[in-house]
């Protein structure tokens, strides 16, 4: 696990849509896993502003609240497309859905057969719960658990609660750990002192699957991108 500092949410924001752009520029259909919530999405914005070729890019949902489609505002598949897909001119066709609403084993399978049938993962644009969750890979999770529903922990409900008008269902469906590790490339964007105390525990954990953020210390190639706010410069907010 490599650790890249940057100096703020904007610096984050540039250093993570230029990982995304060298991964489109090495292979033209890259396979992007992309997190919604908060910290990427100065990311997503500063890649609708850069000059590159997003045509035959496609992107794969990392996590959707069973039962919500994608009409409802809480909708994890929406938010992705406004904020992503839609900017870059992806579209549905070029999308790997993890689907709310068929029955929980056919819409896994389905996905994990798409993903598998894209060549996998390019790289994965990751966000770091309260818990230390990727996706929705809550404590404890296992090193190879597959995409599957999952129970949310309160402090996930509470957490994503703050995006919604609407209470946050309790179950939700996520890309498994073992698709997530199975990237060639992991990014983890971690920005803001609200973050210092769980990305202090994950850098400097031994693996667990009681810290599920951990498993990246096992991976290849995965970058945590934090700014100073994150690592508790306390010069910085
Ligand atoms: C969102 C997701 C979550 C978030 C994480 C951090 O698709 O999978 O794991 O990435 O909860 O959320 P923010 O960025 O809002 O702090």
């Amino acid at each position: 696990m490599e650790l890249r500092r940057v100096d703020d949410a904007a610096a984050l924001a540039m250093a993570a849509a230029g990982l995304v752009v060298d991964a489109v520029q090495a292979r033209p259909d890259a396979v992007l896993l992309a997190a919604t919530g908060e910290t990427p999405m100065g990311c997503y914005a500063e890649l609708a502003r850069r000059a590159f070729d997003s045509s035959r890019v496609r992107v794969a949902q990392l996590d959707e609240y069973t039962g919500v489609t994608e009409v409802d505002p809480r909708s994890l598949y929406g938010w992705m497309r406004r904020s992503l897909c839609d900017p870059l001119g992806i579209d549905e066709d070029r999308i790997i859905r993890l689907r709310p609403d068929a029955d929980e084993a056919s819409a896994c399978r389905a996905y994990e057969v798409a993903v598998a049938a894209a060549g996998g993962i390019d790289l994965a644009i990751l966000g770091l719960g309260p818990n230390g969750h990727l996706g929705f890979n809550e404590p404890p999770t296992d090193v190879d658990a597959p995409t599957r529903e999952v129970a949310l922990t309160a402090s996930s409900i509470e957490s994503n609660g703050r995006y919604f008008a609407e209470a946050v269902p309790e179950r939700a469906r996520t890309a498994g750990m073992n698709l997530i590790l199975a990237a060639r490339r992991v990014v983890l964007l971690v920005s803001g002192s609200r973050k210092a105390d769980i990305l202090r525990r994950v850098l400097q954990a031994e693996p667990t699957p009681w810290l599920p953020a951990s498993w990246l210390h096992q991976h290849p190639d995965a970058i945590v991108l934090a700014d100073a706010a994150a690592l508790g410069d306390a010069t910085h907010s």
